[in-house]
């Protein structure tokens, strides 16, 4: 070992300890006769002193030539330090150094090694190395893997077994585009790398594993968002003779069993929100529910008073904001923007003003102050209210609303990161019409199973047909979603003949899976939970960027390694592909 001790570890009952310590260089200060070093390693900052006088002459002269992050090793003795440093758990001592060895030098870096860094996000993904350096960065790779320690301690316990699935397979339908990989030895066919490892968790119950789990990498080629990365981790799950409440019960324990022994915080039962009432009250199938503000629908009580763009729209949604009735008009107007952006695309933002004695409305010309306290009560809105109104399509509708919900969350500071508020959303429609295609898509997957009773409106009613499907939100973010399956070869035949896929091409992409159903296929079910969004959440940030070692930038690239990048002719030759471009 280079090393005795690392540079978090000494404290004050090591006074006198000779202790030889490795790290990198922080920070230099020379104040003339006394020159400090702090040194840094994972585990924290030991502050290293040279006198001009005491040491010796050749360390002192060593200590001139060293910079910013070289690496070095130095032994010494633990004194008591003068002025103490109460902001670090090593603040109370320092370590008066006898030899110096310089084990490797470094560059400037082109950003600051500090938790406030200097350096834009472009530089820091291309010196990730040095980012990753950086405390808050760091601290968020151990809290991720302390994550996963946990997550696999829970699910040891519970009797699953942790199972690899391959990496190089056939496309699996989970709505994203694959990554490809060609196949040297079979010209013109393709490999794709997994979105999700289903059809193999599948096949592992087929196989009798009963549970199986795995942290894995899953790949999809979709456009990024700060949740969203190319390649990402999902705790994947599969359990077998279990009915959806198992599932639940299970995975609410492991998210209860990563909150208390990261944050020490306990969780009463989640809520289960159906996917309708999930839309009806905020306008989303993620709520989020730190905070209340649900969505009315006054349709009834809005249209029909000769105002234009309500009795012209389908439908007319309202929220009550609490403490905004003081609201000024530029903050208003600030709102109707938001609401009017492409993104969002409403026309406009109407609302009621519930200040005390007084009710007064952006409409005040079509309605008596009487039809505008119908909605208030309707609305449940108490004085010092403002209940904002908007009208539409349905769909577009409830999503803005949606947005402004969450907008209005955040500028009343009602979206606080250290609150967590978890529930599952149950009962999803199997199916989702698109409108371009004119097809149905599975909403979830098309190994999810219909709700028994629901079977029978496959033909008749497809879009009624509810699925036994669930997600698990937690402040607005869909951390996982997961179904019990088919588990049938008629009935996922049927799925997929509604889906609109010919006998033939349900057996040529999936004729595996439906054949291993012949076989004795046990009831099964499963979930799988996004890892990085976990991390990234119980870590108190937007972003899963700054959970994962070597992320892709907004663009899908790895500013890094510069990947993609070109391949060499000779590459391209041997796979058989000729580039067009
Ligand atoms: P699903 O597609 O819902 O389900 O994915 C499960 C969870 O994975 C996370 N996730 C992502 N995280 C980061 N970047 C991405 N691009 C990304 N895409 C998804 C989300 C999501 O909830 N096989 C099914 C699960 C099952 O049915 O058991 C599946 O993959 O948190």
């Amino acid at each position: 070992m280079l090393r005795t001790h690392h540079c978090g570890e000494l404290r004050l009952k090591d006074v006198n300890k000779e202790v030889t310590l490795c790290g990198w260089v922080q920070r230099k200060r020379d104040k003339g006769n006394i020159i400090w070093i702090d040194l840094r390693d994972r585990f924290g900052i030991t502050q290293l002193t040279f006198e001009k006088n005491k040491t010796e002459q050749k360390i002192i002269d060593l200590v001139d030539s060293i910079g910013r992050e070289y690496v070095i090793q130095a032994k010494g003795i633990v004194v008591e330090r003068e002025s103490k440093n109460p902001k670090i758990p090593t603040g109370e001592i320092e370590i008066r150094v006898t030899e110096l060895t310089i084990l490797n030098t470094s560059l400037t870096p082109p950003f600051t090694i500090e938790d406030n860094t200097d350096g834009g996000e472009e530089l820091r993904m291309k010196y990730r190395y040095l980012d990753l350096r950086r405390n808050p960065i760091k601290d968020n790779l151990i809290l991720r893997h302390r994550l996963a320690k946990e997550t696999r301690y829970y699910l040891n316990e519970h009797g699953f077994l942790e199972i690899e699935t391959p990496f190089l397979i056939k496309s699996t339908p989970e709505g994203a585009r694959d990554f490809v990989v060609p196949s040297r030895l079979h010209p013109g066919e393709f490999y794709a790398l997994p979105q999700s490892p289903q059809t193999f968790k599948q096949l592992l119950m087929v196989a009798g594993f009963d549970r199986y789990y795995q942290i894995v990498r899953c790949f999809r080629d979709e456009d990024l968002r700060a949740d969203r990365q190319p390649e990402f981790t999902q705790i994947d799950c599969e359990m077998s003779f279990i009915e959806q409440d198992d599932v639940l019960q299970m995975f609410e324990g492991l998210i209860k069993h990563l909150f208390k022994s990261e944050k020490g915080i306990e969780f009463d039962t989640f809520p289960r929100v159906s996917y309708q009432e999930a839309i009806e009250k905020y306008g989303t199938d993620k709520p989020d529910i730190r905070f209340g503000m649900t969505i009315n629908n006054i349709t009834h009580l809005a249209k029909g008073k000769n105002f234009q763009v309500f009795d012209n729209s389908e439908i007319i949604l309202a929220i009550s904001a609490p403490n905004a009735s003081n609201f000024t008009r530029k903050q208003i107007d600030e709102l109707t923007e938001f609401v009017k952006r492409p993104q969002i695309g409403m026309g406009g933002l109407a609302y009621i003003r519930f200040a005390e004695q007084e009710i007064k409305s952006s409409f005040d010309k079509f309605f008596t102050t009487d039809q505008l306290i119908e909605i208030a009560n309707y609305c449940q809105a108490k004085e010092g209210e403002i209940i904002f109104i908007l009208s539409g399509n349905k769909k577009k509708t409830y999503k803005a609303m949606s947005e402004l919900r969450l907008e209005l969350g955040n500028r009343l500071g009602l979206r606080n990161n250290n609150t967590f508020a978890p529930l599952w959303v149950i009962d999803f429609p199997l199916l989702e019409w698109d409108d371009e295609t004119k097809r149905y898509y599975a909403m979830h997957h098309p190994f999810t199973s219909p709700k028994p009773e629901d079977i029978s409106l496959l033909t008749t009613n497809p879009d009624k047909v509810r699925a036994n499907a669930y997600d698990l939100v937690i402040n607005g973010i869909e951390i996982g979603g997961g179904s019990i399956r088919i588990h049938t070869k008629e009935l996922q035949q049927k799925i997929f003949n509604v889906l609109g896929f010919t006998q033939d091409e349900a057996n040529k992409q999936f004729g595996f899976l439906m054949h291993a159903f012949e076989f004795g296929t046990p009831p099964h079910g499963g979930i799988a939970l996004g890892f990085d969004r976990l991390c990234a959440l119980i870590g108190g940030s937007e972003s899963i960027r700054d959970f994962i070692a070597f992320p892709k930038n907004q663009a899908a690239r790895d500013m890094m390694i510069d990947a993609p990048s070109n391949i060499s002719t000779e590459q391209l030759n041997e796979l058989h592909i000729e580039i067009k471009l």
